[in-house]
């Protein structure tokens, strides 16, 4: 049961300034938490623009990629971490598609959010995006392991 524990795969998910300042916090922490994934490390932060080109360098060269780093630096962001098997590849079908026109109702993006610049969540896209995002928004620390008694009732 511990070393299941230990190899649980891990996802980066955040939730940007207008989920935060919409009132969106517990709708979408729950939707997570009641799947059955594990929340293992969570803080509110303001990231520096700097911050946000790093989180999404990816994207550098993409015509919105100084808006987007502009708003996710704009105001508070929930930065988490989850953890649960298949929790990365899920967590994104929770999310929804990027455009929130193209998300199914049903998904966070689908039944909360109306267009693609104001999408109010992340969620990394694979394992390596994953592991680079935890480590850079969270100190190694920060992350809290713990064996959650109903899990037994999950796996
Ligand atoms: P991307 O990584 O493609 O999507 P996702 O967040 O679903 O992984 O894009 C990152 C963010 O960039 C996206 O959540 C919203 C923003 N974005 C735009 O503003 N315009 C666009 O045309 C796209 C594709 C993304």
């Amino acid at each position: 049961q511990e070393a299941h524990a230990a190899e649980m795969e891990r996802t980066f998910i955040a939730i940007k300034p207008d989920g935060v300042q919409r009132g969106l916090i517990s709708e979408i922490v729950s939707r997570f938490e009641r799947k059955g994934y594990k929340l293992v490390a969570i803080k509110l932060i303001v990231p520096s623009k700097e911050f946000a080109q790093k989180h999404y360098h990816d994207l550098k060269e993409r015509p919105f990629f100084d808006g987007l780093c502009d708003f996710l630096s704009s105001g508070p962001v929930l930065a988490m971490v989850w953890e649960g098997e298949g929790v990365i590849k899920y967590g994104r079908k929770l999310i929804g598609a990027t455009d929130p026109q193209k998300s199914e109702p049903g998904t966070i993006r689908g039944d909360l959010a109306v267009v693609v610049g104001r999408n109010i969540i992340h969620g990394s896209d694979g394992p390596e995006t994953a592991e680079d995002e935890i480590a850079l928004w969270f100190e190694p620390k920060e992350l809290v392991s713990y064996t959650n008694n109903a899990e037994k009732w999950i796996y």
